[in-house]
């Protein structure tokens, strides 16, 4: 293996290796923020409300002020402006709680009971009793009272387009016009949400499971007005995320207070049920595709048109048409989104939030062009496929979708395939095969690091990254390993705490891409150190040969000759302790203060789809049998095959199981995953883990994952794409259109249910 300045390095990036932290987890020594031992805590629980508009008019906290244990209660009244809202996932203030007595969705937190344990907490809570002013709520799209935002059009974000696509449309020999819906779903880590705070003078300390350190840590100095340098946030291991623990949400800053009124440490662990209204969701959307083409199956025209739910403070939205206006060759292209705000929850990040859904549409619109055509839907994509990224006319940095179907065809057995709907059986089983674009945007942040090096050969890097089940710590004792030529026992890697240097949240896919280059960066730093000391020693081996040339390579520093001198001796010329680096890495793109902005919260991406250069995105094709049964109309995916390139895969071994979960993912969402909100309350219905569907074992088959090689040089310096979202992009609309061939029904709103087939 080679660096990209030529150097060959230890070659473990892109080696299999087991969980450097697997042992602890499985152990239970890992210790997940809720679990920190504190001396003294008292306990909350959270009141929240049971109307989804209007205001409270009272409560009474009589009964709860005597239940034995209760210290206090925390409500609007008591609290009111002590605390400033925190931005929401769009950056901006979002549904605020505790600081009046406006209702704005339903679960909103109305008070927070303090207590001497859990149960206290919890039995004072269920004695509050609260008088509600309650007005008419607006649940979700059509109905009444809802405010219908259209978004203004921006290039990146928002309403890509080009040339005259209704022109085009109407002009279409051939034409597909449908429409979409995609439902409301929720993340359910299985690390409930919580937060424990704890005061030692002037300075806070926040344990709680997050994404974002430093977003966290900056929301609650700017809510509560304290000094950035006062408050420390440390969630060392969290209990899967998926978007949920990303953006800061209110219970925060409460505990904050509650722990400081009480001046104790305050610990809250809410509830499965409460998790469903006090962080975010996946909103419901709509879509209204139409695509055009030739009779040989070129675009002439796309329009797609998305609708999105958010609260009524907050215009969050995905804007998924970002990424749909790219994905294929054509010259017409027209979008537009749309925010529809009702009386709800703020939405928020959710396992490749705008592809997900929006890529639901388009791989569906693929699927029925390709029948309009009598094509075969690979080859659909094949004769539309580009190196070019259409709206920008940027090159892709690279592109290797094809080789993505092509590999995942030949392992489905793809072949075998009759295109008739209907026209495969095995028994009373309808059989269907069904297939679709996976994609994400290759996205990276500026990122800061520790690390240091003793003579010994041990590695320690530091930063504040996060560590949500994706193998955060291992990749990055594999890179540093793999740089400085040493095992990866040989590396400790510290993360989960904002007193190490800062790096984005984990989200958007971007954490091995900014840790990973940070890491490299900070390992060159340590080499390029040995190097200099090596060769401006008169006795040493190196004496006058060039230092670029060195490298470091089973723990020793070696020159072009193959001559080598050991790791300790290279080492003891620089230092006779450890060899410490401090970097920061801006990637070209972003402005120069982007590193300043990361110490105080605001990481700014660079974004595969808005970068100056190139268009980057990472690639992958989905392939599903679908079954369903003739006379129950039961439906079961017995076998997929996912085929995916992402540039430089540091750890395959963590990868496999990323990609495989994202598929597994992919098939729930299509098949069993709905938040229910009933119309008149604008309340969720089946908020718990029991009546919220996601597959069990005997739901998944097969699931087969390929790697397609991919190197990737303009993307950034190693070359890594990302892995976290794309596995379940494309997943859904491969199920739609594997039922549509066994069926010949098209089902154009997700989950796919018996009754939709019946
Ligand atoms: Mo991801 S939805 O950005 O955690």
């Amino acid at each position: 293996m080679a660096d990209d300045a030529g150097r060959p390095t230890g070659g473990l990036i892109g080696q299999p290796h087991v969980r450097i932290d697997g042992r602890l987890k499985v152990t239970g020594q890992a210790r997940y923020p809720a679990d920190e031992p504190l001396a003294n805590p008292a306990y909350a629980y959270l009141v929240i409300s049971a109307i989804s508009r209007g205001r409270v008019a009272g409560m009474d906290l009589a009964a709860t002020k005597a239940t034995p244990g209760v210290i206090d209660v925390l409500t609007h009244e008591n609290v009111g402006q002590e605390v400033k809202p925190p931005m929401g996932p769009d950056g901006k203030p979002t549904t605020t709680t505790l600081e009046s007595d406006q209702i704005w969705h339903d679960g909103q937190i109305i008070a927070v009971v303090l207590a001497e344990t859990y149960e206290a907490a919890r039995e004072g809570a269920y004695k509050v009793v609260v008088r509600y002013a309650a007005e008419a709520p607006s649940a979700t799209f059509d109905s009444p009272g809802v405010e219908v935002e259209p978004l203004k059009a921006n290039e990146t974000r928002h309403d890509p387009a080009k040339g005259d696509a209704a022109a085009a449309f109407a002009a279409a020999p051939v034409k597909i016009d449908a429409r979409y819906d995609t439902p409301i779903q929720h993340h359910n880590p299985l690390e409930l949400f919580s937060t424990t705070c704890v005061w030692e003078g002037p300075k806070l300390t926040i344990h709680e499971g997050t994404q974002n350190l430093y977003w966290l840590k900056g929301s609650v100095a700017g809510q509560l007005g304290l000094d950035l340098a006062d408050v420390r946030t440390i969630s060392r291991f969290v209990g899967g995320g998926f978007g949920s623990k990303g953006a800061p949400t209110s219970r925060t800053a409460w505990i904050a207070v509650a722990a400081r009124r009480l001046k104790r440490p305050v610990k809250l662990v809410t509830t499965r049920d409460q998790g469903f209204t006090i962080a975010t969701h996946r909103a419901e959307t709509r879509h209204h595709l139409q695509l055009g083409a030739t009779p040989d199956g070129r675009l002439t025209a796309l329009v797609h048109e998305g609708w999105e739910v958010s609260s009524r403070p907050s215009s969050y939205n995905v804007s998924g048409t970002a990424t749909t206006a790219r994905m294929y060759a054509c010259p017409n292209i027209a979008t537009k989104v749309t925010v529809v705000h009702a009386d709800r929850n703020t939405p928020g990040f959710m396992r490749a939030p705008p592809d997900t859904p929006y890529m639901f549409a388009l791989e569906c619109g693929m699927d029925e062009l390709a029948y309009a055509l009598g094509k075969d839907p690979i080859e659909l994509r094949r004769i539309n496929d580009t190196q070019t990224d259409p709206v920008s006319g940027k090159p892709y940095s690279s592109r290797s979708l094809m080789k993505c179907f092509d590999a995942a065809a030949g392992k489905f057995g793809w072949a075998k395939r009759d295109p008739k709907p209907g026209s495969m059986r095995d028994g009373d089983w309808l059989v269907g095969y069904g297939c679709a674009t996976a994609c994400y945007p290759c996205n990276i942040g500026p990122a800061a690091a520790r690390l240091s090096l003793t003579p010994k050969g041990k590695a320690t890097i530091q930063l504040a990254g996060h560590e949500l089940g994706t193998g955060a710590y291992t990749l990055l004792a594999i890179v540093v390993a793999d740089r400085l030529g040493l095992q990866v026992d040989d590396v400790q890697v510290m993360m989960g705490d904002s007193d190490l240097p800062p790096v984005p949240g984990a989200g958007g896919s971007n954490n091995a891409a900014s840790t990973s280059n940070v890491a490299a960066k900070a390992c060159e730093a340590i080499r390029q150190r040995l190097a200099m000391a090596a060769v401006r020693t008169n006795a040493g081996i190196f004496a006058g040969v060039d230092p670029a040339t060195l490298t470091l390579v089973n723990r020793a520093l070696v020159g072009p000759d193959g001559r080598s001198e050991p790791l300790e001796t290279a080492a003891s010329r620089v230092s006779p302790g450890a060899i410490e680096a401090h970097v920061e890495n801006v990637p070209q793109g972003l402005p120069p203060d982007a590193a300043a902005a990361l110490y105080h919260g605001r990481a700014s991406l660079l974004r595969g789809q808005s970068r100056e250069d190139v268009t980057a995105f990472a690639f992958g094709a989905q392939f599903v049998e679908i079954r369903v049964h003739r006379r129950t109309c039961e439906i079961r995916a017995p076998r997929a095959v996912a085929a995916f390139a992402s540039g430089t895969i540091v750890n395959p071994l963590a990868a496999h199981s990323q990609y495989q979960g994202g598929a597994i993912w992919g098939i729930g969402s299509a098949l069993h995953e709905q938040t229910e909100i009933d119309l008149r309350t604008a309340r969720y219905v089946n908020h718990n883990i029991a009546d919220y569907l996601v597959p069990v074992n005997a739901d998944i088959g097969e699931v087969d994952v390929i790697f397609v090689p991919e190197e990737d040089h303009e993307v950034n310096p190693l070359g890594v794409k990302g892995i976290g979202e794309i596995g379940i992009v494309g997943m859904n609309a491969a199920i739609a259109n594997a039922v549509f061939h066994a069926t010949g029904r098209r089902i154009r709103k997700l989950p796919i249910r018996i009754e939709d087939l019946l």
